[in-house]
Parts: structure tokens; sequence; C-alpha cells
């Protein structure tokens, strides 16, 4: 497919900020449903000032802390732990947002940060493969300053699950799906801690029919149209699955 019907595929009037930037350089750094409409959809519920500190946990290819510069002059720590570093940084270079965008490799569970260093915390598909635990935010909250604010989006079924896999969708199933949890799930899961008040945990809208839009989009680019996923939300039809979103402030 070449650029401009890859664009056009991508034409999203949800995310006006995101139209701004090249479709293929989105696609091409793919590894789940689209960052930078996602941290869009943060950004509607989350506030950025300019010189804000950034932590961006499990960046992958960075394209969201790319964003979080450009369009609200953030300075972030891309951090990441699949992606090699120095692939983010030529990717970061390549988007000439290396004055403000910090690659740096690490598990989200041995952060190299100061205690309280960072304004804000974000994490795209990503935060539900470590954050899960029940003891985790209690350790990652520590690198936020008292008042800052955490947001995560990844996917979520509006309710949870009452028998796994749901039927309707047994046959897309993988095992580890069961730590995809809905708004309610992680609202509770925060404010159990005690440590942090949740302002917003809901599912962002239309956000399944923007996660169907880019894979249909990202199999045809790559020559396989129609793959599981896109089958799976398909057959789902929004009646389950989506994205989470969850906006919380560290208590003081
Ligand atoms: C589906 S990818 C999403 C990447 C990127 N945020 C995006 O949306 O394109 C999941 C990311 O979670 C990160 N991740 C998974 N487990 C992690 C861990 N224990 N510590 C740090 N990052 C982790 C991976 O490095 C990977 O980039």
């Amino acid at each position: 497919m070449d650029d401009g019907e890859l664009q056009e595929m991508l034409r999203n009037e949800r995310y006006p900020r995101a139209a701004g930037y090249s479709a293929r350089w989105m696609v091409d750094a793919s590894m789940g449903p689209n960052p930078v409409w996602q941290v869009e959809a943060l950004a509607g519920v989350m506030a950025f000032e300019p010189g804000m500190r950034v932590l961006d946990m499990g960046c992958g290819n960075a394209c969201s802390s790319v964003f979080l510069a450009r369009e609200f002059g953030v300075e972030v720590w891309a951090t990441e732990l699949w992606v090699e570093p120095t692939e983010v940084l030529r990717r970061v270079v390549e988007a000439g947002a290396e004055e403000r965008v910090h690659p740096v490799h690490s598990d989200a569970r041995s952060l190299p940060y100061a205690e309280g260093f960072f304004d804000a915390i974000v994490s795209l598909g990503a935060y539900h493969y470590f954050g899960t635990d029940d003891l985790y935010l209690g350790y990652f909250s520590r690198f936020l300053k008292p008042g800052g604010r955490i947001g995560i989006v990844q996917p979520g079924p509006v309710e949870e699950y009452e028998v796994l896999p749901p039927p309707h969708l047994a046959e897309y199933w993988k095992w580890d799906f069961c730590a995809w949890h809905s708004a309610a799930w992680w609202r509770r899961h925060w404010e159990k801690t005690g440590l942090v008040t949740v302002e917003v945990a809901d599912q962002v809208p239309y956000g399944w029919q923007d996660w169907l839009q880019w894979n249909e989009a990202c199999d045809l680019d790559g020559g396989r149209p129609g793959r599981e996923e896109a089958r799976m939300l398909h057959a789902d039809g929004g009646q389950t699955l989506g994205l989470t979103r969850v906006v919380a402030h560290r208590n003081d």
C-alpha cells in the first residue's frame, strides 16, 4: 500500500493532533493498538504542561513519547524493555525529538529513577504486562511527585468476564488476555492501596473501532488482511472488548 492510501485508511476525526503525523511512521513502529491515538485519548482527560517531566513506561518505539514532547512541550523518559534503546533513539532522532525524549532501557520492576522525579507517568498498551500485581503501584507511584498523575490505556473488557475465555471469543483467545481488565477492576486495584485517587476509569469512546481500524490498516499494509485480532474484534463488535483508560493522582 502506498503512503497516501495508508494515510487515508487511518484518517480518524477523533484524533486531530495525531492527524498531523505520518501514518507510515506510526504503522512502521506498530506493536499493538495505535499508541498515538491512545495517548491523544489520554490527553483528553489528563493535563500535560510544557516542561513537565513525564515517564512513558513500556514506550515501545516511542511514538507516544515523541507525540507528547512535540504536542505539549514536555520532557519524556521513554522507558522500554523489549526494544533496544539504540533503536528507540534512532526513531526519536528521526522524528527530531532527541532534545526532549530520552530512551532508557529498563524493566518496569527495577527503574533507575529518583523517587518523586516525575510530574506524570503514562503507559500505553503496556501496564497490564507488569501492573496487575497488587503491590506494583506501591513501587511505581514512588517515582511520581505527590499530586502527580498516572494515566494508562490498554485493551480491556467493558466488565470482567464471568467465564474465561468468553464463549464468543473462545476461538481467538490467548492465555495472556487474562491480564486485560475492565475500568472498574483497575479502579478498585489502584484505590485499594490508598496511595492514589482515581479521577477517570472508563473505556476510550469508540476505542474498539479505533483498534479495529488500526489493525485492518496494518494487516492490509503488511500484505496479510484479516488477521486473527481483527477477526476477534469483528466477532465481538464492541460487545465486550475495548480500550480501558484510567487516570489517578498520587495522594500526599
Ligand atoms: C504491546 S507493546 C506496546 C508498546 C508501545 N507502548 C506501543 O503502544 O506501541 C508492550 C510494551 O510493554 C513493554 N513491557 C512489557 N513488560 C515490561 C516490563 N516488565 N518492563 C518494562 N516494559 C515492559 C514492552 O517492552 C513493550 O514495548
